[in-house]
């Protein structure tokens, strides 16, 4: 399986400049990449609790982050439990916390999370203790609220056509065969699969992406001390703009990127799955 490639792992060091013996958060610590690099730059006594709601990616991050023994604490746990985590671990308040927000590429590339076109199941959660898939919202939502799901958090124009496509076809229970119906629906233009927009509305809905973004934000204002800092990745522009007013309507944060860090052309060669990422970080007043 493919290994995830950190995004923007320099940027979101240089902006989190990690000390000695500071305590830092990584609510989305994946299979560890970026937490490896923020207890490197805190060695020799710097300290780290990471969180993931899905079980696998914490197996990975528990390997990557083994050679660190205590100085990482790792918990399962849905990020919008940020501030009950951070108070039982007695890491309140801390100097900085990173949320690299959506998929790692280890769930996108398992067929078996139905995150990708090409996957025999029709599942999308992130953390499977929650109870909605991709596949009970294809299948029973009416075509009303289909469309409307697709056209808000896919920002697809073709939502009702796709809607209505969907109700006639189904059920679906593979991501591949829900792709292809797409496609015969709206047909392929350029590079981008037509069902992109789609998957992503499945994707936000089942795991209430939007909605625990918008949660961790003023946990992160309580949780982290003054001068501390916060480096948020987001993949998408309804996810950014949740960030931007954020720090925009908190008198508490100072906003320092005024334009979000976007990686450069190299950085998207080398790791497509930065192409749409957008870092901003702000400082706690
Ligand atoms: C982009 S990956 C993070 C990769 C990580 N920065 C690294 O370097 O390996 C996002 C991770 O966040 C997790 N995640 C997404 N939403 C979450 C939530 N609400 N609570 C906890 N974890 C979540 C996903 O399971 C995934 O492992």
């Amino acid at each position: 399986m493919k290994a995830h490639v950190p995004v923007l792992l320099d940027e979101v060091i240089q902006a989190l400049a990690p000390k000695r013996g500071g305590r830092y958060i990584d609510g989305t610590v994946g299979a560890g990449g970026h937490a490896k690099a923020l207890l490197d730059a805190s060695a020799p006594d710097g300290k780290l609790l990471g969180l993931d709601g899905d079980a696998e990616a914490l197996r990975l991050a528990r390997e990557t982050l083994a050679p660190f023994g205590e100085r990482a604490i790792l918990v399962r746990s849905n990020f919008t439990q940020l501030k009950t985590v951070a108070a039982e671990w007695d890491w309140m308040p801390c100097d900085g916390a990173l949320l690299d927000f959506g998929l790692s590429s280890m769930q996108l590339a398992n067929p078996a999370r139905g995150f990708s076109f090409t996957s025999d199941t029709l599942d999308m959660r992130m953390d499977d203790r929650t109870a909605v898939t991709a596949a009970d919202i294809v299948n029973e939502w009416d075509e009303a609220e289909l469309a409307d799901l697709i056209y808000e958090y896919g920002e697809e124009r073709a939502a009702r056509k796709i809607a209505r496509v969907i109700c006639e076809q189904r059920p679906f229970h593979s991501a591949q065969t829900l792709a292809d119906a797409i496609q015969g629906a709206v047909g392929r233009h350029g590079k981008i699969h037509p069902a992109t927009r789609t998957f992503q509305a499945l994707r936000l809905a089942v795991n209430h992406e939007l909605e625990n973004v918008a949660a961790v934000l003023p946990q992160l204002t309580e949780v982290v001390g003054s001068g501390g800092r916060v480096a948020l990745i987001t993949f998408h522009s309804l996810e950014d703009r949740i960030v931007k007013n954020f720090f925009k309507q908190n008198a508490q944060w100072r906003n320092l990127t005024k334009h979000p860090i976007q990686p450069t052309y190299q950085q998207t060669r080398e790791n497509p799955r930065a192409r749409s990422a957008k870092l901003r970080v702000a400082e706690r007043v």
